[in-house]
């Protein structure tokens, strides 16, 4: 229990106490695009009016038909973000989720080119994947559905320990895969150093089937400037002859609607060709009008695109800085927490000290405000030490961020000093 300045606690006690009697309800749970961000987007559904008004290639994307994989149009854009050749893209559907999710149980059922299904009644061991934490829930649970193990891997400042990755994908076959977000990780915010992408792409793996799913959500998402370089995973992979290795995602979630933007995926060609023979099951054809409607909307340029994201960034930024700035004044010199200080992305990821974290988000919304449940950032909703908590705060408004950031505050304060 932390040793605190008896003022300082009194303070977050009273504090706190107004807050319950407020009866305030604000929420800071989920990473969303606000009302303003979406605004932004309006245009989208205006851009495609006309009755006669086909795709570049002459595709009528009211109907069926047209290339499987997705608009060319859009497939360059992805292509370009994803810094690979549009022949490897594929755009289809509103959410990378549902891409991730169904590469997982495609290996499951089917297996991934070069290797046997990851599950099925043949196998006797579970299936194992690396995650890197903390990370983003719903990677843990698509994992977890399906009965994958997940093994917990440690992040650092420069992306995870490529060490503790390199040994245990080394030795043990059953580890197939790995979930990362490698740019302004979700939550900590980290851009992978070249360094640890080398790395991911060199090392000898047990499995000859692992897959890295390489989950790109935040590519566009700088709070100011140009987007923090990161090294290109499926060159790196294919200069050591793995490039079956990784599989690409990202979506406009959160650079359009975040019910209805567009989400692609690139891949080897093996890999293509294995993606293709499912999806031409699933579905006759993607949304393509959502895909023209984009297309239009951006004049089919992602330097359009980028100069959205910077209106996105002016909305953003300011809610960033207040957090950091209650932070700062509340907990600064406090040694009870420790916080990231995101150049882009969707969070802040804050530590307690160990035993903590559970108790302070109890405390938050008790008083009506709503965190992501502690223990979320972490496979199986357990982190061990219960520490870390996830704060998302593009959704509210900038006071709502300033009250519930301050009250977040004021329970670690009183959860530390025990009181
Ligand atoms: C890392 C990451 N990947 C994917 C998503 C969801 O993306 P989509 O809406 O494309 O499914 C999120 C949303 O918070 C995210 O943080």
């Amino acid at each position: 229990m932390a040793t605190i300045d008896p003022a300082v606690v009194d303070g977050a006690r009273v504090r706190y106490e107004a807050a319950c009697a407020a009866g305030l309800n604000l929420d800071m749970t989920r990473g969303k695009p606000s009302p303003e961000q979406l605004a932004r987007s309006h245009g989208l559904l205006r851009a495609v009016d006309r009755e006669d008004d086909p795709a570049a290639d002459g595709t009528d994307c009211r109907n069926y038909g047209g290339d499987p994989r997705g608009l060319p149009e859009m497939r360059a854009i992805f292509a370009e973000i994803l810094e690979v050749d549009p022949e490897l893209v594929f755009v289809g559907g509103n959410a990378s989720l549902q891409w991730m999710h169904d590469l997982v149980v495609q290996a499951m059922l089917v297996g991934v080119p070069g290797g046997d299904p990851w599950g099925g009644p043949r196998r006797s061991t579970p299936v194992k994947f690396l995650c890197p934490c903390p990370g983003y829930d719903r990677h843990f649970s698509v994992l977890e559905r399906f009965g994958i193990e997940m093994l917990l891997i440690a992040m650092g400042d420069d992306g995870p320990d490529v060490e503790e990755v390199a040994r245990l994908a080394g030795e043990d076959p059953n580890v197939k895969g790995m979930f990362c977000v490698p740019r302004y990780s979700n939550p900590t915010g980290v851009t992978y150093s070249d360094d640890v992408v080398e790395a991911i792409a060199a090392m000898k793996t047990a499995a000859p089937d692992f897959r890295v799913i390489w989950d790109d959500a935040y590519a566009l998402h700088a709070f100011e400037g140009e987007p923090d370089p990161l090294a290109n995973l499926y060159d790196r992979c294919a200069a050591h002859g793995h490039e079956d290795r990784a599989l690409l995602v990202t979506s406009f979630s959160k650079v359009t609607f975040g019910g209805a933007g567009l989400a692609a995926v690139a891949a080897s060609p093996r890999n293509g060709d294995w993606i293709r023979s499912f999806r031409s099951i699933q579905t006759i054809g993607p949304n393509k009008l959502n895909q023209l409607a984009h297309a239009r909307f951006f004049d089919g340029s992602l330097s359009a695109v980028r100069d959205h994201m910077k209106g996105h960034a002016d909305l953003i930024r300011p809610k960033f800085e207040t957090v950091l700035r209650v932070l700062d004044d509340r907990l600064g010199g406090l040694d009870v927490a420790s916080w990231s200080r995101p150049r882009g992305g969707y969070f802040v990821s804050l530590d307690t000290e160990s035993g903590c974290a559970r108790a302070v988000v109890e405390m938050a919304g008790n008083a009506g405000v709503k965190l992501t449940p502690a223990g979320a950032t972490f496979p199986y909703g357990l982190d061990p030490q219960d520490r870390n908590i996830r704060i998302a705060p593009t959704l509210p408004a900038l006071a709502e961020i300033e009250t519930a950031t301050g009250l977040l505050a004021d329970c670690i304060v009183l959860v530390s000093a025990g009181a």
